[in-house]
């Protein structure tokens, strides 16, 4: 009966008029992506934040994901999961990517730009990449037609002037000067000036921080202008909240609450300019802004809000009695990120969902929404939510895997969601504020259990002799051995991390800076 049912639906649909025209409904898609930016950033999120009212209002008219994961805590593998729809245990995306790494992104590893690309969309990518610079690992690689933006992150080189950032580091030494670094606190990155990629070609060297999201603005706007024939697919993987910070001058002080609260401002600036671009042209258009994965706590004051998720356990003397809780680990504010989808006459105005989704489920619910099938040669670990979004289903996991990552056994699974369950296997060994790390622990004998409905502070794990540990407990064990089978049974892959001076991206080899005259 389900059979036949399915099949009548099926010859409805490829006869409804609307197939018939030659009018493409598939939407355009923007995907928004801020850096180190925290669950409590987002006003829509947490009330104490009063600096994203455009955000606020993408949450107003659309769809706010409270329980969404980014696909892991740190930059590489966060953008890799995104990009491909699957864990860095299958991909080898499990570390970030140094300025001389040699290699990237694996050439077989299909992205959602290569998905839509073949499926006629037009793509473009602005800002952060972090998946390799040398050839076949470029954006223009990797399924995007055009691309503006730094390759890897903003503290990942010098510029001038400098940036805020804990410790401030200095601006690029003059050229024949670089002595200077000698001077500089031992923390700061001493890596030839940040470059700003216009397609395969250096457009500056050092980037001018302060003018990047004029310039992102202006290439989005001139993206969706100019892709009238196809629908398309944008990519802003905005620097915007990692340090250093630095903004336009017309946003120096704005706030008169320090300079992370006026980038933020000047982030929200940009996401409206991106939004007017997208209205002025089409309403057929998903715009999805997220986060790769917490804040930095490390950068105290220059660092944003966890929200509620202030992972109480890491300070208990069982913790050892500090440390971070958010980039960089297992805990809720390392990985749970803000996520709003705003698509208007699909997603209903207004709406809340508590669902447990991540962004490894962005690829199968575009491949979705764009008509086509799924790579078969691979296992994916995100799952398709396109009907969670217009309303049709309200879960479509109760699973879900977060890796460590930049500690410890990277790409390894160090806590698993089941339902409102956690089962924290690894925690410790990420500074915080105070430069407090608490040792860095292996639960894996005995994980912690967290029942975040009632926890979300992560403060008192599950007595280990309660029968609700026990179940917890058993399930994530299981769940953990289907992972390995499946990443046993997949075609996986592996990624270079080895580097040398080869791999520095370099407007002028003869400069030991990289500093290239200008204008
Ligand atoms: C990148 O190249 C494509 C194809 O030549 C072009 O359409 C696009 O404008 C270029 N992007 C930039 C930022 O120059
Ligand atoms: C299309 O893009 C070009 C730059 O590539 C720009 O000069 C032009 O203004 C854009 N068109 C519109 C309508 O924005
Ligand atoms: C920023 O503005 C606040 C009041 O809005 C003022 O008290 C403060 O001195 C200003 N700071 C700077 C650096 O101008
Ligand atoms: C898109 O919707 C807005 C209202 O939200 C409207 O003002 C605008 O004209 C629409 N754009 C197009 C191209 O239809
Ligand atoms: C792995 O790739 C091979 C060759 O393309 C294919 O036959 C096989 O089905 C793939 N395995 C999985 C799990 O998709
Ligand atoms: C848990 O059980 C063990 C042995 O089954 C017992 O030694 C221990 O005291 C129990 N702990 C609590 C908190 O009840
Ligand atoms: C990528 O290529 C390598 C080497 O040929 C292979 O082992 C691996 O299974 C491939 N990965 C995927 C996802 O097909």
């Amino acid at each position: 009966m389900i059979v036949l049912w399915s099949g009548f639906c099926f010859l409805l649909w490829m006869f409804h008029p609307a197939y018939t025209a030659q009018t493409d409904l598939r939407p355009n898609i923007v995907i928004i992506m801020a850096d180190d930016m925290g669950w409590g950033d987002v006003g829509a999120n947490w009330p104490e934040t009063v600096d994203t009212p455009t955000i606020d209002k993408l949450a107003q008219e659309g769809l706010r994901l409270t329980d969404f994961h980014a696909g892991a805590s740190v930059c590489t593998p966060s953008r890799g999961a995104l990009l491909t729809g699957r864990l860095g245990l299958r991909t080898g995306l499990t570390k970030n990517f140094g300025t001389d790494s040699l290699g990237g992104i694996p050439t077989n590893e299909t992205t959602i730009a290569e998905i839509l690309s073949s499926a006629g969309y037009r793509t473009a990518m602005l800002g952060k990449w972090h998946l390799g610079t040398q050839p076949g690992h470029h954006p223009l690689d990797k399924g995007f037609h055009s691309y503006l933006g730094v390759p890897y992150s903003l503290d990942m080189g010098c510029s001038d002037p400098p940036g805020a950032n804990v410790p401030l580091c200095p601006a690029c030494p003059e050229e024949n000067s670089v002595y200077l670094y000698d001077s500089a606190p031992s923390d700061c990155i001493m890596d030839p000036a940040l470059p700003l990629y216009r397609n395969r070609s250096i457009a500056h060297q050092p980037v001018k921080l302060a003018d990047l999201a004029t310039m992102y603005a202006e290439f989005a706007s001139n993206f969706i202008h100019n892709t009238s024939s196809a629908p398309y697919f944008l990519y802003a993987a905005l620097s915007h909240m990692h340090v250093p910070l630095a903004h336009a001058s017309q946003y120096d002080n704005v706030t008169g609450r320090g300079e992370y609260m006026d980038t933020l401002q000047e982030l929200d600036g940009l996401v409206e300019s991106i939004l007017s671009a997208v209205k002025q042209t089409n309403n057929n258009t998903l715009f999805w802004f997220t986060s790769d994965n917490g804040p930095w706590e490390e950068k105290c004051g220059l660092s944003g809000s966890v929200g509620p998720f202030i992972g109480m356990w890491q300070a208990s003397p069982e913790g050892g009695g500090g440390g971070s809780v958010a980039k960089r680990t297992i805990w809720e504010a390392g990985h749970r990120v803000p996520s709003i989808v705003y698509w208007p006459q699909h997603i209903k105005a207004g709406t809340v969902s508590n669902a447990l989704t991540s962004s490894l489920d962005i690829l199968p619910t575009l491949t979705s929404l764009a008509g086509v099938n799924l790579p078969a040669d691979r296992y994916f670990d995100g799952k398709d939510m396109s009907s969670l979004i217009t309303g049709g289903v309200r879960s479509i996991r109760e699973v879900l895997f977060h890796p460590i990552n930049g500690n410890g056994e990277d790409g390894e699974i160090g806590a698993v969601r089941l339902g409102c369950y956690k089962v924290v296997y690894y925690t410790g060994g990420v500074p915080d504020c105070f430069r407090q790390s608490g040792p860095a622990q292996s639960h894996a004998d005995s994980p912690l259990v967290f029942n975040l409905d009632v926890d979300p502070s992560e403060s008192s794990p599950l007595d280990r002799n309660s029968s609700e540990y026990f179940v917890a407990a058993g399930l994530a064990r299981m769940a953990l051995m289907g992972l390995r089978q499946s990443v046993r049974a997949d075609n996986t892959s592996t990624v270079d991390y080895s580097s040398s001076q080869e791999g520095r991206v370099c407007c002028d080899r003869d400069s030991p800076i990289c500093r290239c005259p200008w204008d």
